[in-house]
Parts: C-alpha cells; structure tokens; sequence
C-alpha cells in the first residue's frame, strides 16, 4: 500500500500469497528470467552479416546500440530501492545493442519520460536483440522495414544516419543483413 493510499485496492499483495498482486510479481519474475531470442547462427555466421556489423559499428550506430553491457552487481539498488538485483541477474554480460538512456533522435512524441520535462522528446535506445522477430519498428510501430526505421532517426543521430546514406548500396544490405540476424 503506498504511502498516500492507505485504502485496500484488488491489484495489492496479500500475506496469503493470493492477491492479485502476488501475480504481478511472479509474472515480472517471470518476465525478468526470460532470454532474448539468441542470433540466427546461420545467417550471422555470413561474410555479408559480419561486414554489416563492422558497418555498424563503423557509422555509428553502436554509439546509442551499444553490444555489450555488464549488468549491475547483485544487491544493487534499483529504482529508489524497489528492484534489487539478484545473484542471477548481476554481473552478467549481456548483448542487447543498447546504452538504455534516453535520445533526441527526432521521433519524440512530447510524452515526458520519467525525467521531467527535458525528456518530452526522447526515447529510450530500444535493444536490437531479437529484431528479426519484429515486424514493425519504432516507439509507434509505424515504420514496417528496416531501412525506413534507420531513415527515421533525425535529432542527436542526424551525422550517423547521414553516413548510412552515403553508403554504397552493397554495404547498406550488408547492413541490413548484420540487423536481420539479431
Ligand atoms: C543517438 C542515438 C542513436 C543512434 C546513433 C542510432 N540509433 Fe537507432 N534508435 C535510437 C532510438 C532512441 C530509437 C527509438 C526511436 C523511436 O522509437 O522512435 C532507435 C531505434 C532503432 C531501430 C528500431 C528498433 C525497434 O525495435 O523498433 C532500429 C532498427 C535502429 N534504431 C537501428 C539503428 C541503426 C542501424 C543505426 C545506425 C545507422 C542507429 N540505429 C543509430 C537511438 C539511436
């Protein structure tokens, strides 16, 4: 119950492990113990796939979508305290193609992000892992190829997607090729 709403709501937990609650918290468990999809070994064991990433990292892409990350230590505090991080979820390193802060890439919808106003036009880098399972892009869905989703992106990625334009077409499918095979 939070601190200014001591009325009893269905959705809180209770002591017998059967309020609604209860289930919100094994599903985020839940959630929070599921992997993302792992690469298409096929096609990312491609000459095409592997240029495409060294394109990427190249132009950069990898400057916001970041390969690699180490989580946090377990017995981090998260989130003003309410998460604090496992043994099995600290210290891992992980390969989601995100820094996870928030950007001015041109596509802000003026929905303030927890942050205050200053982030009104900014979204969180989204993880590409897993990107060939999607079949709409962006925060809105609204773009349905790849090529498009990259065109997109004004704002603080304006010099990177400038590069990506001046890419030969045979490297902008190696690109694209590196993409699908996450
Ligand atoms: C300045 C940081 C930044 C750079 C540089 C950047 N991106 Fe992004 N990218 C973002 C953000 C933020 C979004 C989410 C935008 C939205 O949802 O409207 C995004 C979204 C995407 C998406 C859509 C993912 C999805 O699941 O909807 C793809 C694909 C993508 N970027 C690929 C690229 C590629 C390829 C490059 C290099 C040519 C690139 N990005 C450069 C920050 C960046």
């Amino acid at each position: 119950v939070a601190q200014f709403d001591q009325v009893p709501d269905p959705e809180d937990a209770d002591a017998n492990g059967n309020g609604i609650g209860d289930d919100v918290e094994a599903f985020a468990r839940f959630m929070r113990a599921t992997k993302a999809p792992p690469r298409d070994p096929n096609l990312s064991a491609t000459f095409d796939a592997q240029a495409g990433e060294a394109i990427f990292v190249q132009i950069g892409c990898a400057i916001c979508h970041v390969r690699t990350i180490t989580t946090a230590s377990p017995g981090t505090a998260i989130n003003g305290g309410a998460f604090v991080v496992p043994p099995a979820l600290g210290n891992k390193i992980i390969h989601p193609f995100s820094d996870f802060l928030l950007h001015d890439v041109g596509t802000g919808d003026g929905i303030v992000q927890n942050g205050g106003p200053s982030t009104r036009n900014k979204l969180r880098t989204p993880p590409l892992w897993g990107l060939r399972t999607r079949a709409q892009f962006m925060h809105d869905g609204q773009s349905l190829t790849l090529t498009e989703a990259i065109l997109r992106h004004g704002g603080e990625a304006t010099f990177v997607i400038n590069n990506f334009r001046a890419l030969s077409q045979t490297n902008k499918n190696r690109l694209i090729t590196f993409l699908r095979s996450l």
